[in-house]
């Protein structure tokens, strides 16, 4: 994160959509004022999933030239093309272990924002190797019509095979699980590194209240059970951070890595994100944490600029993140960056 002084000099939102920033804002103070200080992670919640204003619920523009950052979809069909040859992969390992070789199969992909991975991922299949089904899990209302007008106009030979779900599937499936770019915009906890009390730094867990001039961090406490995860994920790094390190901790990926990978019976999920491994995430050197937020392709560190017009997201602690499909009964069978050359 930067200090107050290095940030970047963020464009003036049009007064229109200030009045609707502002309208989301008084709606999470309204929020504070009945019950006080709220955590982070339902600030972050609000602020991206409010139903009326919320960044990906509202209908502004969110990826490519006008809105305010690119995903690798939006750069060309390389990514996709990529994905569909590791697909394929996956297809023939189930097709082949089936008895009848034309053996149903499946992509749900999760958070499919503008649908172009979906489109392109399709023609690249098309060639014999197409999924049955391509079932979509989005949260926003406006981006799943987004995504239904993205792939009409790309792919209208395969619309009687696409589908959007309101909840993850319910039951047994098989194919491929993918998520690009989605586990970075699930809500977060925010916590700081206290004063040393009986023999262990205290873990304080931020929260969001409200002061003169808008949105302020107030410090908050967590379950003993989080304090506990979060003292024994830090003390994985070899050295403990000293007092006032903060970072990120997703508490609900577990539950929701097996909420949509549960009635998955044969395939591989996809998770493709910015992160890091465990030692990495909580190096005492990322003394600011991981949170980063985006507004007009501007990075930033304060989530309280602009509730609703910006994108805010924090990076994968890739460890975390085996050990939820360990809890889920996942193999890891793969962990690469992008640049890795095969
Ligand atoms: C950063 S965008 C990435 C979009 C797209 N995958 C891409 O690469 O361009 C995050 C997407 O995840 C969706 N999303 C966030 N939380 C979700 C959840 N719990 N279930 C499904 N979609 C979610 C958002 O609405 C949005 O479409």
């Amino acid at each position: 994160m930067c200090s107050a002084s290095s940030r970047p000099i963020l464009p003036e939102p049009p007064e229109e959509l200030k009045r609707l920033s502002n309208g989301l804002a008084e709606r999470i103070g309204a929020k504070i004022k009945r019950g006080g200080p709220i955590p982070f992670s339902d600030y972050m919640e609000m602020a991206l999933y409010d139903p009326h204003a919320g960044y990906y619920s509202a209908g502004l523009q969110k990826f490519g030239e006008g809105g305010d950052f690119v995903t690798a979809p939006q750069l060309g069909d390389v990514f996709a093309r990529c994905l569909a040859k590791q697909i394929t992969e996956i297809r023939d390992a189930i097709v082949d272990d089936c008895a009848d070789k034309n053996g149903d199969w499946e992509i749900v992909e999760a958070g499919a924002g503008s649908g172009i991975l979906a489109a392109e991922l399709l023609k690249a299949l098309q060639d014999g190797h197409a999924p049955s089904r391509y079932r979509i899990l989005e949260r926003s209302a406006h981006l799943r019509q987004v995504q239904k007008e993205t792939l009409l106009k790309a792919v209208p030979q395969w619309m009687d095979r696409i589908s959007w779900l309101d909840a993850p599937p319910e039951s047994g499936w098989q194919g491929v699980f993918l998520a690009n770019e989605v586990l970075d915009a699930l809500t977060v906890e925010r916590f700081c590194v206290g004063a040393t009390q009986n023999n262990s730094a205290a873990i304080k867990r931020m929260c969001v209240g409200t002061g003169a001039n808008g949105f302020k961090w107030h410090k908050g406490t967590f379950s003993e059970e989080v304090a506990d995860q979060i003292q024994s994920r830090l003390s994985a790094t070899g050295q403990f951070p000293a007092t006032g390190y903060c970072s990120e901790i997703n508490t609900r990926l577990p539950a929701w890595l097996m909420a949509v990978t549960e009635h998955l019976q044969k395939g591989s999920a996809l998770f493709i994100d910015y992160g890091y491994t465990r030692r990495e995430y909580y190096h005492p050197q990322r003394s600011d944490g991981t949170l980063v937020c985006h507004y007009r392709h501007r990075a930033h560190d304060d989530p309280f600029k602009w509730p609703g017009l910006t994108d805010i997201s924090a990076f994968v602690d890739f460890t975390a993140l085996a050990e939820a499909a360990d809890f889920c009964g996942l193999e890891v069978s793969g962990y690469t960056t992008k640049s890795r050359r095969p």
